[in-house]
């Protein structure tokens, strides 16, 4: 049966946020955040968003590149992660996360992080990629990010044949 080709949805539909006050349990020995607990955070917020854009079924995280850390987060502060759908291709979605910090007693909001997550829709076997919406472009700033968009698609598939063709380290050598 010919599947009907699913209405282009905009990036507004599936705009999403998650918000988390920072434990002393995530801070390293300096007491700042471990990056780890944000691209965490960053990437369950990213899924969330492109599962919005999919409409229903399963994702998977295909990529999380170019997350780039502006700044430390203390102990203590409230973490915020935004997240927007990007780039649609085929089955593949690419959203960008802007990760915010506060201190828990002033309303003082700074960028912290930037970055963008690739999130795959799967078909009912929860293998194999499957189509979803396209994006519905709306302003000229969108219009323009489509470019750069598919540079950074392009470089990601560079660097997953690359990491396919390479062996790497022998296991068990230390150096
Ligand atoms: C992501 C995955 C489903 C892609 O499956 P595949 O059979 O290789 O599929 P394809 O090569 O046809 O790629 C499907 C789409 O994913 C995109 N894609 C695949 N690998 C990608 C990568 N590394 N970065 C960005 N996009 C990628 C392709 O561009 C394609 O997008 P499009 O349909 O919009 O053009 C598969 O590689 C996979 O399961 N990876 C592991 C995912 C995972 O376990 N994540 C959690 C890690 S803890």
């Amino acid at each position: 049966m010919l599947m009907e080709p699913e209405p282009a949805k905009p990036a507004s539909a599936s705009r999403m946020s998650l918000a988390i006050v920072t434990q002393p349990g995530e801070a390293n020995p300096y007491g700042t955040l471990h990056g780890g607990v944000l691209l965490r955070m960053a990437d369950e917020c990213g899924a969330i968003c492109a599962l919005r854009h999919a409409g229903r079924g399963q994702i998977t995280t295909a990529a999380i590149d170019s997350m780039t850390f502006l700044g430390p987060v203390f102990v203590g502060e409230r973490l915020e992660f935004l997240a927007e759908v990007s780039y649609v291709g085929r089955t593949s979605i690419e959203t960008r996360i802007e990760v915010y910090a506060e201190p828990f007693d002033r309303p003082q909001r700074r960028k912290v992080a930037v970055g963008y997550a690739v999130y795959v829709a799967l078909d009912e076997s929860g293998r194999r990629p499957r189509p979803v919406p396209p994006l519905l472009v709306e302003t000229d700033a969108q219009r323009r990010n489509l470019e750069a968009a598919r540079a950074r698609r392009d470089v990601r598939l560079a660097r997953r044949a690359e990491a396919q063709a390479s062996d790497g380290p022998e296991p068990g050598i230390v150096s």
